[in-house]
């Protein structure tokens, strides 16, 4: 059994979940959804980031402490995820204690490595990315580029991580791991960062209390990223529980593509210093934008999830994530793609080919499915869905994936379309056609579970099948002839009304 440990980012609890956060937590999840069917042990992390100037900032504004803040924002990430479906093995706060422990045990090792020391730090500062910038980083009049607002300026003395050290061995490690970074283009991008030269990055702040103390000099808190990144270990044990620890690690990142530098150049770097592995691969996304810009708090320009689940369902919501934009580039957001892809996939494709081969089935078969047979037409497009499929969630394409899916839906219903099993008697054509289309689904509801859990376990009980569907295991689950016959077929509500 192969062993899968993926993470999400850990968001920034200044205010509840929006569209953007749920985007790389979908993803996330269906993609451990389906590394489950293929019998992988998965564990899988989301959380929150806690710590640091922004959250300490936005707190004051509420007028409440930081941790009073925290404690009512973080629960609000966890239940819009339970309300996703999201199948968290775990959930990280970063003002835990497992996570200070780990922290502070990283922080040490790398002190004691030599690649912790102390130096004045003058330089521009953006609050909201709590990075420095050096000028030819920064729009003009010092504003930010990602959040278009003036930086300030800041002088202190800070610890510095000796990131500059760590070149030709982050260049070497790369060079060992071809593909560690998904799409390509993104890792590229990373190389040419390490390649452009790597300035070491402070570790330290002493102009601010919300943050864990450095363990050698309690007057500094460590700097929000490096507290961040550690919670990946020190959720899997790092510093507490190092048997847990060893099980997971090292384990994959998914990410935005506005934390590349973070995570494909710091984080490895501190994790080589402290003597543990580098992660073992990341897939990088883009942005998904409202109006062409990105969708921060920051910029005011917030989707509430929540709210497109009401309108939509959980399931709609999630297949639209997930399949209108390719994994890596950037998408639009819009209201009438939401509906549209809805309309066009959910109720007129998958909806409408169940509805229909229950309502046959009913019909000219008593209301019991008929076996499917060997000879299928449909048993080699159902063979080529499934390899595409399989192929697309490997290369972290879920859009890919789903559209290889939906080829098998699209087939099936052509052939119903094609031999009309409504208009002809009850007998053995009818019956082939229907078991061949059965089987379909069967194989479909697998396919799609990663994606619309809800919809593909309602597909497996309409056509009779005992059990859960993310029981079922690939490739096996995938292979022509699965369904038995002899079930019983119930056409129930519609899956997906149209909107
Ligand atoms: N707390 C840091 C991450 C620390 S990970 C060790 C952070 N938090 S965040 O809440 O601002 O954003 C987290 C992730 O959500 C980022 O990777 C970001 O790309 C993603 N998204 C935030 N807004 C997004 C969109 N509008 N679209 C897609 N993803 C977006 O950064």
């Amino acid at each position: 059994m192969s062993r899968y440990y993926l993470t999400t980012p850990i968001y920034y609890v200044t205010a509840k979940p929006h569209l953007g956060h749920a985007y790389s937590t979908i993803i996330g999840d269906a993609l451990v959804r389906w590394h489950r069917l293929l019998g992988d042990d998965v564990h899988f992390l989301t959380g929150t980031d806690e710590h640091g100037q922004k959250v300490h900032d936005y707190a004051e504004a509420a007028g409440k402490s930081p941790q009073e803040f925290v404690d009512e924002i973080a629960p609000l990430y966890a239940q819009a995820w339970e309300r996703l479906n999201i199948s968290n093995d775990d959930f990280i706060r970063t003002t835990e204690q497992r996570h200070k422990v780990g922290v502070a045990e990283l922080l040490q090792r790398c002190y004691d490595a030599g690649d912790i020391e102390l130096d004045v730090y003058k330089g521009k500062y953006c609050v909201a990315c709590e990075e420095y910038y050096t000028d030819d980083e920064l729009d003009p009049g010092d504003l930010c580029r990602i959040h278009k607002r003036p930086v300030e300026y800041y002088e202190e003395e800070n610890y510095f991580f000796r990131l500059s050290r760590f070149q030709q061995r982050l260049l070497d490690w790369y060079a060992a791991h071809p593909g560690a970074i998904k799409p390509e283009f993104r890792g590229n991008e990373a190389i040419g960062l390490i390649k452009g030269g790597l300035r070491d990055f402070s570790v330290s702040r002493t102009s601010l209390q919300w943050g864990i103390p450095l363990p050698w000099d309690a007057k500094h808190v460590a700097y929000v990223w490096f507290d961040a990144l550690a919670n990946y270990i020190t959720a899997i044990g790092y510093g507490s529980d190092d048997a847990t620890f060893q099980t997971w690690w090292p384990g994959r990142h998914l990410i935005g593509k506005d934390i590349i530098r973070h995570h494909c150049v710091y984080w490895p770097a501190m994790l080589m210093s402290a003597g543990i592995e580098p992660p073992e691969g990341y897939a990088v996304g883009g942005w998904l934008l409202v109006g062409g810009e990105k969708m921060s708090k920051t910029s005011g320009n917030v989707v509430n999830p929540l709210d497109l689940v009401d309108e939509i369902g959980v399931d709609g919501f999630r297949y639209y994530v997930l399949a209108e934009t390719p994994y890596g580039q950037d998408g639009d957001f819009t209201y009438e793609g939401l509906i549209g892809r809805y309309n066009s996939d959910l109720a007129n494709n998958l909806g409408n080919l169940l509805a229909r081969v229950a309502t046959v089935v009913g019909k000219k078969c008593d209301g019991v499915g008929p076996a499917p047979s060997p000879d299928s037409p449909l048993a080699a497009i159902a063979a080529t869905a499934y390899d595409t499929t399989a192929q697309a969630w490997d290369d972290v394409q879920p859009s890919r994936a789903l559209d290889a899916t939906w080829s098998l839906i699209r087939a099936t219903n052509a052939h119903l379309e094609t031999n009309e099993p409504w208009k002809a008697e009850p007998g053995p054509a009818v019956d082939a056609v229907m078991g061949d289309a059965l089987e379909a689904l069967r194989i479909v509801a697998v396919l799609a579970s990663p994606a619309v859990p809800d919809a593909a376990q309602a597909v497996w009980e309409r056509i009779g099948l005992p059990g859960l569907v993310t029981d079922q295991r690939l490739p096996q689950a995938a292979a022509w002839g699965g369904y038995p016959g002899g079930l019983p077929v119930v056409k129930g509500e519609s899956l997906f009304p149209r909107r």
